[in-house]
């Protein structure tokens, strides 16, 4: 195992009646003023907005609202989260929804305080925070990211056409309420790519150096199985709250940073995945959907090991005399298999990405991993993303 230092600073509250039993006790250390953040409104139409405005109204706390947070938030949409935090002298975010809306509360919560351009010296290139983000709070509603419990905030240049994640430790929500019976009303499509997204964080990580037997690789093919089991009986039955509970909590665990430990990362797919967003905004899981089998066909032999590993222990396929290299190739297709079975797209085209041309601009513009078994070339990406089209 690499060395490492661990800390993680959210407080977790979990499971049916969290928000009710609790809510009012987290507040209760900050001041009056609340910017209650959330997307597009689906809280107001499955009760969620009701549940919390009302917990918020009876401790007599001042709501200003920041709502319409879009998937992929933009950089623009920070700027509005922090001037409204500034002028309305907010002492705590309470951010309300997805990745989206809890990424865009964490860059708003540091752009409140900061005089400084936040894109150019924390976004465009990493930073020192060296003051105290505004206090945020977050109450999950969809799973996938795991950025509630970790400091990660992936954003939208739309001018510069950059999409791009810091995790700041500093931007850790200071608590998270996850209620599982939330997630029920998310549409089988968001669903599928949020459950693809947890075990595209597990797979990124699961296959990188170092490879000797370590604990964090143990946790990640359990938790890959437990997707795998889950999210076909939550597309079946949505409200089938064994499921949503383990969805839930493999989302927070693939990216708490526990399985990192002691291994480098490689986050590849996602770095591809990322430009596409920026000239596409396309669904986060739906591109990592598209991307990661061609990129694990392309790069399996350079762990052959590992891949192996995965096709035996996560996908349950025997020896039967197959060489290494075929068992490693068929767990592969076991998991674009998979892809196919819960609904996601294949390809790019049924992604929605129509210009062949952009695919170009989306390699060249895509940032290189480090921690792949084989270092991509830029040229190397655009055969992968030309392979998906
Ligand atoms: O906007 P509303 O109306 O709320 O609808 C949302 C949105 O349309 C809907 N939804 C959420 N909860 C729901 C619900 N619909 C019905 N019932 C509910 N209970 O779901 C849609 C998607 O929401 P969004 O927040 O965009 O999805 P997700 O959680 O997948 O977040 C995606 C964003 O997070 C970034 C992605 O790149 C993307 O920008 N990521 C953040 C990471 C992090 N901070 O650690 C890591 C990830 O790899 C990822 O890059
Ligand atoms: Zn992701």
């Amino acid at each position: 195992m690499n060395n490492f230092v661990f800390e993680n600073s959210t407080k977790v509250y979990f499971g049916k009646g969290c928000v009710k039993e609790y809510l009012a006790d987290a507040l209760s250390s900050y001041g009056n003023n609340v910017l209650l953040a959330y997307g597009g409104g689906s809280i107001k139409k499955n009760g969620i907005y009701d549940e919390v405005t009302t917990i918020l109204e009876a401790e007599g706390k001042n709501i200003i609202e920041f709502p319409n947070i879009m998937a992929n938030p933009t950089y623009e949409k920070v700027l509005e989260g922090a001037k409204l935090a500034i002028e309305n002298q907010v002492d705590v975010i309470l951010g309300v929804g997805g990745g989206s809306v809890m990424d865009c509360c964490k860059a708003v919560s540091m752009a409140a305080v900061c005089q400084e351009d936040i894109w150019e010296n924390f976004w465009a290139r990493s930073g020192v925070v060296d003051f105290e983000p505004l206090p945020l709070g977050v109450i999950v509603t969809v799973s996938g990211t795991g950025s509630e419990m970790n400091g990660g905030a992936v954003i939208t240049n739309e001018e510069v056409k950059v999409k791009t994640g810091r995790d700041y430790p500093k931007c850790n929500p200071k608590f998270a309420m996850m209620n599982p019976e939330y997630t029920f009303t998310v549409p089988p499509k968001q669903t599928a790519s949020g459950g693809f997204d947890i075990l595209s964080h597990i797979m990124e990580t699961y296959f990188s150096e170092p490879n000797e037997d370590n604990v964090s690789d143990d946790i990640s093919e359990a938790l890959m199985r437990s997707v795998i089991r889950n999210l076909p009986i939550a597309l079946e039955n949505p409200s089938d709250y064994t499921a949503r509970s383990n969805l839930m909590w493999a989302s927070t665990m693939a990216e708490n940073r526990i399985i990192k430990l002691g291994k480098k990362a490689d986050f590849q797919a996602h770095q591809i995945e990322h430009q596409l967003g920026a000239y596409t905004d396309c669904n986060h899981g739906g591109g990592l959907a598209v991307i990661s089998p061609a990129y694990y066909r392309h790069i399996y032999a350079f762990g052959l090991k590992k891949f192996v590993r995965f096709a035996k222990d996560v996908w349950g396929i025997s020896y039967d005399g197959k060489t290494e290299e075929q068992l490693a190739a068929e767990g592969v297709e076991a998991l674009a298999q998979f892809i196919r079975e819960i609904g996601l797209p294949i390809t790019l085209r049924e992604l929605g990405v129509t210009d062949k041309a952009l695919l170009k601009e989306v390699a060249h513009s895509c940032n290189i991993s480090s921690g792949s078994y084989k270092r991509m070339t830029q040229e190397e990406v655009l055969g992968i993303l030309e392979e998906c089209f």
